[in-house]
């Protein structure tokens, strides 16, 4: 079984074929740098853009492999969350395939995308288990039960994970994206924990009911520390690594103390038979210290910890077209006249999954 996936949600163009026995047979990935400059996402230039390169990436995908259109068992696209503008080339594109050629679509949800790239990564990681998925878009925890079958245990009341990295980012004018460029000039810091007490930065609703989590109250404390430093004359690189390192352990205590919850609500539901698991998806999955982050929590608790290569944590393609599998299986497959949605939240997947 081999699906060809398509991904235009943000500002990534990527095109990948996978099969059902977990080969990835062609991936391909162009980051837009045109957003440089902005420093954050223009979705009239990411439109543009992905169409400019839509075309010779799917034409090159088939040109690698020596597979055509006729295939492929399903052709598989991001149908949102995301960028409107973006995500109709993709889905134009996506039917135009199917159509042309009489092979089945779907409209894949791209938090579904990220949510089940594990799966395709993991050996065998069987439902249900604990999803951290945290992008520049969204921050959410969820037990995944299966496949379009999710609970939603906590989100973020304002900005997502990714995004507060984003905005110190460009508060310390390190460029975009924020999350690499934060964890880099963190890495230059000699001392965190030093640096953690020196800044001081709020840990949101620490100790609080359910799994909710903010982000704004931290950006916003680091807006002023970069105030006070710019006013102390005292912004130089050894204070914007130390402040990145404070921010960036913040950001690991938020993510533990608001996952605590939720890591007892899932062991307790959690069938004997099956493994207990916490699974981390998304960009911001890529930061190391997260990721320790969360395998203390796991060898706490006894649990497995599984992340998907770094490749495969920021948006690409191989994650649609794996999904597709996922769907595919299962016959879960769309009408062509599917309508993309700009917003479109993980937990109205039930229904369509039956
Ligand atoms: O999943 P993704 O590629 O796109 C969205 O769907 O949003 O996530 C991009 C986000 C950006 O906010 C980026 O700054 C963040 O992931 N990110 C990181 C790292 N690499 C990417 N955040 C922290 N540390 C990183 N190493
Ligand atoms: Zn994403």
């Amino acid at each position: 079984m081999k699906v060809i996936g398509i991904e235009t949600s943000c500002d990534e163009t990527a095109v990948a074929i996978v099969d059902d026995q977990k080969n990835i047979l062609s991936s391909y990935v162009l980051s837009q740098s045109e957003h440089e400059i902005f420093g954050g996402v223009v979705p009239e230039i990411a439109a543009r853009a992905h169409m400019d390169h839509i075309d010779s990436l799917v034409k090159k995908s088939f040109a690698d492999t020596g597979f055509t259109i006729h295939d492929m068992d399903a052709v598989a696209v991001t149908s949102g969350p995301g960028l409107i503008g973006g995500v109709l080339v993709g889905v134009m594109m996506a039917k135009g395939l199917a159509l042309a050629s009489d092979t089945p679509y779907i409209a894949i949800n791209h938090l579904e995308g990220h949510a089940l790239t594990p799966r395709l990564t993991e050996e065998n990681l069987q439902f249900p288990y604990l999803l951290l998925l945290v992008s520049g878009g969204h921050t959410q925890i969820l037990i995944v039960h299966g496949i379009g079958d999710f609970e939603l245990l906590g989100t973020t009341i304002d900005d997502a994970l990714g995004e507060a990295f984003d905005k110190t980012a460009k508060l310390m004018d390190l460029g975009y994206p924020g999350g690499p460029a934060v964890e880099k000039k963190a890495a230059d810091c000699k001392d965190p924990m030093a640096a953690l007490k020196r800044f001081n930065l709020p840990v949101s609703m620490r100790g609080r009911p359910g799994s909710d989590m903010s982000f704004s109250g931290l950006k916003t404390a680091v807006r002023r520390q970069v105030e006070l430093l710019r006013e102390q004359n005292d912004l130089n690189d050894k204070t914007i690594a130390d402040l990145c390192a404070a921010f960036q352990q913040t950001c690991g205590l938020i993510v533990t103390s608001r996952l605590k919850n939720a890591v007892k609500h899932y062991l307790k539901h959690c069938p004997n038979d099956v493994q207990p698991s916490l699974v981390v998806s998304g960009g911001v999955a890529a930061n190391q210290h997260i990721r320790q982050c969360l395998q203390n929590i796991c060898a706490k608790n006894d649990m497995h910890f599984a992340a998907p290569p770094m490749k495969l944590c920021s948006d690409n393609a191989v994650m649609i077209a794996w999904a597709g599998i996922e769907r595919l299986r299962l016959n879960l497959t769309d009408d062509i006249k599917t309508l993309p949605r700009p917003r479109w939240p993980l937990t109205e997947l039930k229904d369509k999954a039956g």
